[in-house]
């Protein structure tokens, strides 16, 4: 018999139905998926680092009273989350130019740009999640135009958050892309982060040596995935500092 009932499988994580109504347990994979699923590999650990990882950035961020879908984690690699409706944007926040905005517009990666730039893509992996405009948006009702105000100013002050924390530890945020959740409060609607925030969906480069520390590394051949997952969670002290576990004398 099924421990629990699986709502969803994706490509990093699977969701189940949660112990209370309105609630979902996130579960986090090993899975490591590129260029729409075309590349694929199980990278050992990953799933338990982004994980911790989410969790980090979202509690930081209710912390500032930014809202986000995450209730707790329950171990390694579950979390308790907000059952919500995905709006099916992915929104990209951009502060130095990579990826398929350097190929797109011939901009050397790593160059800064004038101000944070926020990119919308329809979530729909059989077109490759292709970007979109407002207009788009508000033409085929995606979200309204209530929420796009909204979205933005969400993505915004995570971008706000996310740089500062990474700039504190010598990492610099080129992109990311969050999700966002609709949620209702007495009948009114609340948009909320939703889905993850880890490096696979983040790009991070060491402001010191420009080491690459986020999913490229996977996408690019550059090493190992879980070093550089873990270099991040250890400058963020989610996970200790050193790895060597010496015996401790317990009174
Ligand atoms: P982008 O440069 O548009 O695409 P790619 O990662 O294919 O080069 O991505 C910008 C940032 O958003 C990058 O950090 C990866 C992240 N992202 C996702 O995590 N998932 C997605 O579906 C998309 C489109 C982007």
């Amino acid at each position: 018999m099924a421990r629990r009932t699986k709502i969803y499988e994706g490509k990093a994580k699977i969701l189940y139905e949660g112990p209370e109504p309105g609630t979902i347990v996130q579960y986090f994979k090993d899975d490591a998926t590129a260029f729409n699923a075309q590349k694929k590999d199980v990278i050992e650990g990953k799933g338990v680092l982004n994980n911790r990882l989410s969790e980090y950035f979202m509690t930081g961020l209710a912390q500032i009273g930014v809202p986000t879908h995450f209730i707790r984690r329950l171990n390694m690699r579950e979390q308790l989350v907000r059952a919500c409706e995905i709006v099916p944007l992915e929104v990209i926040v951009r502060n130095f130019a990579a990826g398929t905005m350097s190929k797109r517009l011939g901009i050397e990666e790593g160059t800064q740009l004038p101000r944070p730039i926020v990119e919308y893509c329809l979530k729909n992996d059989e077109l490759g999640d292709p970007l979109v405009t407002e207009e788009h948006i508000a033409a085929f009702g995606w979200a309204s135009q209530q929420d796009m105000d909204d979205i933005l100013s969400l993505a915004l002050r995570v971008n706000d958050y996310l740089s500062g924390l990474m700039y504190g530890v010598g990492i610099k945020l080129i992109d990311f892309k969050i999700e966002i959740g609709r949620v209702y409060e007495n009948d009114y609607p609340r948009l909320i982060i939703a889905d993850e925030i880890s490096p696979d969906s983040c790009r991070l480069w060491d402001i010191a040596t420009g080491q690459k520390l986020d999913k490229d590394v996977f996408r690019r051949d550059l090493g190992s995935l879980t070093d550089a997952y873990s270099e991040v969670a250890r400058r963020l002290g989610v996970i200790p500092k050193s790895q060597v576990t010496k015996p401790t004398l317990i009174n």
